[in-house]
């Protein structure tokens, strides 16, 4: 049974006994009769039993202790993020069977939740040791059939915009029904060598043109009216801090992204370093006056329904 099964058991829904716990309730049907479903066009939850999703997050702060290491997920490349988070979007933003677009694949996190959660995906990556190992991961999973990996450059629309095309079509599909962008934080982790990599920008500013060419590719291959997750972070630079969450959340917007949400995620959960290292921040950030992250960002955008597809 699903999460947004509907004949799921309900679980805690207290019936309204009195006018002024009647005038909160959000639905009144008579005892023993179920209201008629309420499903949104982007989601499979019912929200006329909103009252069961007590798992969805719908508050700002999300505080994620331990990283889910069940069906297909494990903590198998430095910077990978947690499933949760794919977990939560998903749920709230795709129905089953939807194809999701993930342009800064990686490990491959949002691709594998997405199977799990019944949806499909097309991944980019630019390494082509990660691709294959990727590919690799989900063959053995059998998860393959429901996942297109494409090795390119989510920065060069001309070439890859043609190749998330031809795959999605594949799906039988124009456009992707959700957008995860889950880019390098600049340079804090170098993934590779390449000049295309997101992280080898000489600056700023070079990350966010990069950046830029993404969020028009992303944009462009998502369906109007359909939402889109941005996970970053942000970073200390010469005794600054930068704010690339803000920075990149301006950049979705100059393409024609709405934002919808600021979601303020811990980061303790992820932190490798402990005892000496984390001492040494402490000592570091008591000497420099600074504070040390222990927060990154879900960035939430929605493409408007009105934009020319
Ligand atoms: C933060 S990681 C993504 C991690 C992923 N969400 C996961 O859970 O494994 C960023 C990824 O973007 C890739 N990357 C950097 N520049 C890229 C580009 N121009 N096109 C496609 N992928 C790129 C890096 O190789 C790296 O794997």
């Amino acid at each position: 049974m699903s999460d947004t099964d509907p004949k799921k058991k309900r679980t805690g829904r207290k019936r309204a006994t009195s006018h002024a716990a009647a005038a909160k309730s959000v639905s009144i049907e008579p005892a023993g009769v179920e209201p008629p479903p309420k499903v949104l066009p982007y989601s499979d939850i019912d929200v006329s039993r909103w009252r069961d999703y007590e798992h969805i997050e719908t508050g700002s702060l999300w505080t994620i202790n331990a990283r889910d290491r069940q069906n297909g997920h494990q903590l198998d490349y430095h910077g990978n993020c947690v499933p949760q988070i794919l977990t939560q979007l998903l749920t709230r933003y795709t129905k089953q069977d939807e194809v999701i677009l993930d342009l800064f694949l990686g490990s491959g996190t949002s691709a594998i939740e997405a199977v799990n959660l019944g949806r499909k995906a097309v991944g980019v990556e630019l390494k082509p040791d990660m691709a294959a190992y990727v590919r690799g991961k989900l063959e053995e999973q059998g998860k393959a059939e429901q996942v297109g990996i494409i090795n390119g450059d989510s920065s060069n629309a001309a070439w890859t915009g043609k190749a998330i095309q031809r795959t999605l079509k594949q799906f039988g599909k124009e456009q992707a029904d959700f957008l995860f962008l889950h880019p390098p934080y600049a340079d804090i982790i170098r993934f590779s060598d390449s000049e295309n990599d997101l992280s080898n920008a000489a600056d700023t500013e070079g990350f966010l043109d990069m950046f830029g060419n993404v969020c028009q590719l992303g944009f462009d291959m998502l369906a109007p009216g359909r939402f889109a997750g941005l996970v970053i972070g942000d970073k200390y630079a010469a005794g600054e801090l930068i704010p690339l969450g803000f920075l990149c959340m301006e950049r979705m917007n100059r393409v024609g992204f709405k934002t919808k949400s600021i979601i303020v995620k811990n980061i303790s959960g992820n932190e490798k370093a402990k005892g000496r290292m984390s001492n040494l921040w402490r000592y570091r950030a008591l000497v420099g006056g600074f504070y040390i992250f222990k927060h990154e960002y879900v960035f939430l955008f929605q493409k408007p329904k009105s934009a020319k597809r």
